[in-house]
Order: structure tokens, then C-alpha cells, then sequence
């Protein structure tokens, strides 16, 4: 696949000639087609069954002609092939049958050394074959975000739980932070091992900490993640929800590419990101989510908005601040692609 790809251009920093756009779940309820194969597969049957997940995978591609695709799995996919036991609660997220609660817990939990990922690179490799020229996006949560579903009963309003459990056991937080991070990091690789050639690291929780917090519990973890991708010769977007206050702590992880969600204007996020002249990042995001559900004109505006907000970076790949609801319209979102497309 040529490096003149528009979006594998875009993530190094070096901008295209055309303006690169794909949307974070892409692949999921507010396709038709996604749900008609879904009604006899439950969401952990369809991330390993190969034919299956890369079926979904591709979806979104074909029906939306968007720059890439993100491989169609879930954060807690691994830890579920490691033999942990998690269901996928509909409106929730992810549920641990039996949760990180002390310390003893944490050692349960990282005597699963590993997980057999035959069925994610053959997902992958199926769904490369068919994408051609379309790059396919590797993707992995950070640690906190994936710990952040092991620790406590119930998920806590700010994190809570997992936060305390930090401060509590330090030494715990960060065996098992390093344990989420060498699973996340066995799922890119085999991702990558059947043909991704980017990957995005998924923080989407990292906004309930502080700064000092993430210095001190998480940043080490997460370059774990970045680094492994790196050594495949990947190129990464690393992503948070509510992260402005982390944005350069984010950025000194070592990523290519920062992905901004749609709380701040990308021209803000950038001056955020770039410690100085000459230093020169990609940023992706950040269309609102909530002017999916706005007339034609607002969201048109929107969309220029963010285009000129994109020009005061080195490179721009447009996406939205989080990911696709499931209630969306996907015409509005072929608008979206189209008018991006259009833009130059
Ligand atoms: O972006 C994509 O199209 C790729 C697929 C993808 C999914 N989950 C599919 C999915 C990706 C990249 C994820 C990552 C993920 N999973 C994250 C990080 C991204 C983010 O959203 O911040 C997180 C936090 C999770 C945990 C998780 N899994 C949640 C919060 C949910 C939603 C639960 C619900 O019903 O609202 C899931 C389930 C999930 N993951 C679905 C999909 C399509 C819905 C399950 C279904 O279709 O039944």
C-alpha cells in the first residue's frame, strides 16, 4: 500500500491533498446491516468469529466510502480470549463477572498470561484482502480506560472506584495497568500481524484524572501500548474524551496523531499539543456529535468549522469528538463524508 494514501499521509503529520474523514464506531447500530447480523450473534460471538467481524468491519466502508476502517472488536476482546468472564450489557458497556476489588484480585487476574489471537488476525486479514488500498486502523484501549471496567462492582460516576484503588494500592495499580497494557498491546499485534497499518489507542475515560495523577499512574502504562505499535512500524492516534487538561502529557506519550474530542476547537487543541515552533502534529476529530441531530445548515457550518479549525495543524483527519450514537441517521453521516470530500 503506498505512503500516498491519504490518511496513512495525514497520521504522520504530512498533509494530503485531500482532507482524509472516518468516524469512530463506524461499524455498529446505526447500521441496518450491522443489526440484521447481529440479531443471532451476540456482540463477543461476532469480535471472534474471522467471518463475522470482518464483515462488520467492512461495512461502513463500503456504504460510506470513508478513508479507513477500524477492525470491529471490542476493548475487552482480549481479556475475554485470556478466559476472563465478561458480558457486553446493552446501554453499560463491558461487565466482569468477578471484579478487581483488592490487591489478591489483581494477582488472580494477571496469572492469565496471554490469549491465543488467531481469530483477530485472521478477522484482519480477511477484512485487508478486501479493503485493498483502504487502510485498516488497529485499535486498543489504554489502561486506565480498560481497567477502569476490571476495578469495583459497579462503574463509579468520575471513575471513582478505580481512582481510589490507585491511591490505594499503587503497587496493584500498576501491576495490573501493566497487565491491561501487555494485553492491549498483544491485540494490536495481532491486529497489525493480519494487516493494520495504523492503530489508535483508545483512552476514553483518561478525562476523570488529573494531571498529576496521570503522570504519576498512567502515562508509563500507555506508552507500553504506543511503543509496541511503534516496534511494528505503526503509526498512532491516541485518543481521550474530556482530555484538554491532559492534551501535552497525552502528546508526550510518544503518538503521531492526538485525537480531540469536541469539546475545544482543534486550532486550541494544537497550540495545547505542540510544545514550539517547528513542532508540527496531526490532530483528528471533532465534529459534535449532537449536530447529527441538527438541521442541514447547522451542521454544514459545523462541518467548515472544523475544516478551518483542521488547517492550523500539520495534518487534519476528520472524525468525530466520540464515537457514532446509535440512534444516528447514516445519510447524514454520507453527507458528512461527502461534504469533507468535497472540501478539497
Ligand atoms: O469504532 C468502531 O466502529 C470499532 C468498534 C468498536 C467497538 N467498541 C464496538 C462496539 C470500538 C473501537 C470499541 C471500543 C470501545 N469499547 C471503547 C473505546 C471507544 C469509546 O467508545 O470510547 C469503550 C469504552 C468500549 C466499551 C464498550 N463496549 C461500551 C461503552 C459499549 C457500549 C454499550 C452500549 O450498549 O451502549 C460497548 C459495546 C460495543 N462496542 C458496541 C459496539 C458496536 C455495541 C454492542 C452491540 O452492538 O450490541
Amino acid at each position: 500500500m503506498s505512503e500516498q494514501n491519504s490518511f496513512l499521509k495525514a497520521v504522520r503529520g504530512l498533509r494530503p491533498d485531500k482532507t482524509p474523514v472516518w468516524f469512530m464506531r463506524q461499524a455498529g447500530r446505526s447500521l441496518p446491516e450491522y443489526r440484521r447480523l447481529r440479531t443471532d450473534n451476540d456482540m463477543l460471538t461476532a469480535c471472534t468469529t474471522p467471518d463475522l467481524a470482518a464483515e462488520i468491519t467492512l461495512q461502513p466502508v463500503r456504504r460510506y466510502g470513508v478513508d479507513a476502517a477500524i477492525f470491529f472488536s471490542d476493548i475487552v476482546t482480549p481479556l475475554y480470549l485470556a478466559g476472563l468472564e465478561v458480558e457486553i450489557v446493552p446501554g453499560k458497556g463491558p461487565v466482569f463477572s468477578d471484579p478487581v476489588l483488592d490487591p489478591k484480585d489483581v494477582d488472580r487476574l494477571t496469572s492469565h498470561k496471554g490469549f491465543d489471537p488467531d481469530c483477530i488476525t485472521q478477522a484482519a486479514q480477511i477484512a485487508c484482502a478486501e479493503l485493498d488500498e483502504t487502510p485498516l486502523i488497529a485499535f486498543a484501549a489504554a489502561p486506565f480506560t480498560l481497567a477502569s471496567y476490571l476495578i469495583g462492582k459497579t462503574r463509579s460516576k468520575n471513575h471513582l472506584e478505580a481512582r481510589a484503588f490507585m491511591h490505594s494500592y499503587p503497587d496493584a495499580w500498576n501491576r495490573l495497568a501493566r497487565w491491561c497494557a501487555d494485553m492491549s498491546a498483544a491485540f494490536l499485534a495481532a491486529q497489525i500481524a493480519g494487516g493494520a497499518r495504523t492503530a489508535q489507542v483508545f483512552d476514553s475515560w483518561v478525562g476523570d484524572l488529573s494531571r498529576a495523577d496521570y503522570q504519576k499512574y498512567c502515562s508509563e502504562h500507555s506508552r507500553v501500548v504506543i511503543d509496541s505499535a511503534h516496534a511494528h512500524g505503526v503509526p498512532v492516534i491516541h485518543f481521550g474524551v474530556g482530555a484538554a487538561s491532559l492534551l501535552d502529557l497525552m502528546r508526550d506519550v510518544g503518538a503521531e496523531c492526538i485525537g480531540v474530542d469536541w469539546r475545544i476547537p482543534l486550532g486550541e487543541a494544537v497550540k495545547l499539543i505542540e510544545h514550539g515552533p517547528g513542532d508540527r502534529f496531526a490532530v483528528q476529530g471533532n465534529i459534535d456529535p449532537a449536530i447529527l441531530f441538527a438541521s442541514q445548515q447547522v451542521r454544514h457550518e459545523h462541518i467548515v468549522q472544523v475544516l478551518a479549525e483542521g488547517e492550523k495543524a500539520a495534518a487534519h483527519i476528520v472524525n468525530l469528538g466520540h464515537g457514532i450514537p446509535p440512534n444516528a441517521d447514516p445519510a447524514i453521516l454520507q453527507e458528512i463524508v461527502d461534504q469533507v470530500h468535497e472540501s478539497r
